[in-house]
């Protein structure tokens, strides 16, 4: 069986999300950019809606909202901003290692707060010198009676300024490389844990990204998910759910692209008509329209995968690149249908090409995603 239409529910769904980008964020967007200003009435007002707390399951006071929602809701919000939105969403990254490999009791303890009250989750994986080879971690958690002494630095980590609460992929046995790798929740109110240096970024400006430092940290040994040596599969089971949620908001961006170079193609003249009149144009226009469709479905697949609890591995990594890749296409080609006007920022295109940018390094960058998909074309 298999049908593209979307059900009431869901229609309602990506309305409100649709509406919120419109009302609330994308009168915000241009300002957030320009100061590099974090939102925080919007995600306010957003958690008040349900926004940041869809993914989770209703048992744990959640919308339980499936892969496929989650989805139509990004690629809304990412027609508003990438950036907001990044910063929005990222509690769905740091709590789904709990939701996938936490006990009852740390899901009750760990996630359950996170739908009663406003605040933020981070995931701390990335660090200086472990960025593509994630198994490459050098932070280490050493084993001290019944906690961990938890010691490194991580960066590049969205709303690192801000969480309350990280879940963090440290070395519990460097010897064995990424089977040495193990997952802990770790409060911020934990002495030894600090945000460090904020980052100044090209794009997605009104995302915060910056370094945690742990030294010394005492973190509970029931704060371990799963086993010692699970940390690796934690992460990477963790990104296959991310990643579809990148592709929808990149989707978002690229239509967004699409729609004012469409618009502006109709306007502008040159030589005597709207450039809209010229092949050369609408062959731009028909590339991204039928990009963005493609893009939407392979989206759409991987997280229906999901939502049947099947292996989506290939299929995210599939969206994840092609989305993401497209996005810097579309964006870049509706600044060469703007002409000069395009590279100047008085007009709203330069800063999608700029916050598409991220679209293609952040979870995963678009070669390590071409390269998740030649494992499993290759090897399974
Ligand atoms: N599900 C379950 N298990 C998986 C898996 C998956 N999707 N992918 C790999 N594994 C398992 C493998 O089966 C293998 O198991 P065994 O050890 O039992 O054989 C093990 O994990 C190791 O797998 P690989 O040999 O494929 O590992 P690798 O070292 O070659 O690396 C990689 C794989 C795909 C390159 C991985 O390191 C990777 O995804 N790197 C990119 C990291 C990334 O996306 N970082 C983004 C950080 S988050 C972020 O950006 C958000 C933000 O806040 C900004």
């Amino acid at each position: 069986m298999i049908g593209f239409d979307l059900s009431e529910e869901q229609t309602a769904l990506q309305d409100m999300a649709h509406k919120f980008a419109a009302n609330e964020i994308r009168p915000k967007a241009a300002e957030c950019d320009k100061e590099g200003k974090f939102p925080k009435e919007i995600f306010q007002k957003a958690f008040d809606l349900g926004l940041m707390t869809g993914f989770i399951p209703e048992a744990y006071g959640g919308l339980g909202l499936g892969a496929v929602e989650a989805c139509l809701i990004e690629e809304e919000l990412g027609w508003g901003c990438s950036g907001i939105t990044t910063s929005l969403t990222c509690n769905g990254l740091a709590l789904t290692p709990i939701l996938l490999a936490g006990t009852e009791e740390q899901k009750k303890e760990f996630v359950v707060p996170f739908t009663r009250e406003f605040m933020f989750a981070s995931f701390c994986l990335t660090e200086p010198g472990a960025g593509s080879d994630a198994g490459g971690i050098a932070t280490t958690a050493k084993k001290d009676g019944d906690v961990y002494l938890l010691n490194g630095r991580k960066c590049f980590i969205t709303n690192g300024s801000y969480a309350s609460q990280y879940t963090v992929f440290a070395s519990t046995d460097r010897s064995k490389g990424h089977k040495g790798l193990s997952a802990f929740i770790v409060p911020r109110s934990l002495p030894g844990v600090s945000p460090g240096k904020k980052e100044d970024k090209m794009g997605q400006r009104a995302s915060d990204t910056a370094d945690v430092l742990f030294e010394d940290v005492r973190v509970p040994a029931a704060n371990l998910l799963g086993k010692e040596g699970d940390g690796f599969k934690i992460a990477m089971m963790t990104l296959d759910y991310a990643r579809p949620t990148v592709a929808a908001m990149a989707v978002g961006v690229a239509r967004a692209a699409f729609e004012l170079a469409m618009q502006y193609s109709k306007e502008r003249v040159q030589f005597g008509m709207p450039i809209a009149m010229n092949q050369a144009i609408h062959f731009l226009l028909a590339d991204m329209a039928m990009d963005i469709e493609a893009a939407r479905l392979l989206t759409l697949k991987g997280a229906w995968l999901l939502d049947q609890g099947r292996r989506s591995t290939k299929e995210s990594s599939f969206a994840k690149a092609f989305a993401a890749d497209l996005a810097m296409r579309v964006t870049t080609d509706a600044v060469q249908i703007f002409g000069g006007y395009g590279y100047m920022k008085d007009y709203p295109v330069e800063k999608l090409m700029r916050d598409a940018k991220l679209l293609q390094i952040y979870e995963g960058t678009s070669q390590i995603q071409r390269l998740v998909i030649a494992k499993e074309v290759m090897m399974r």
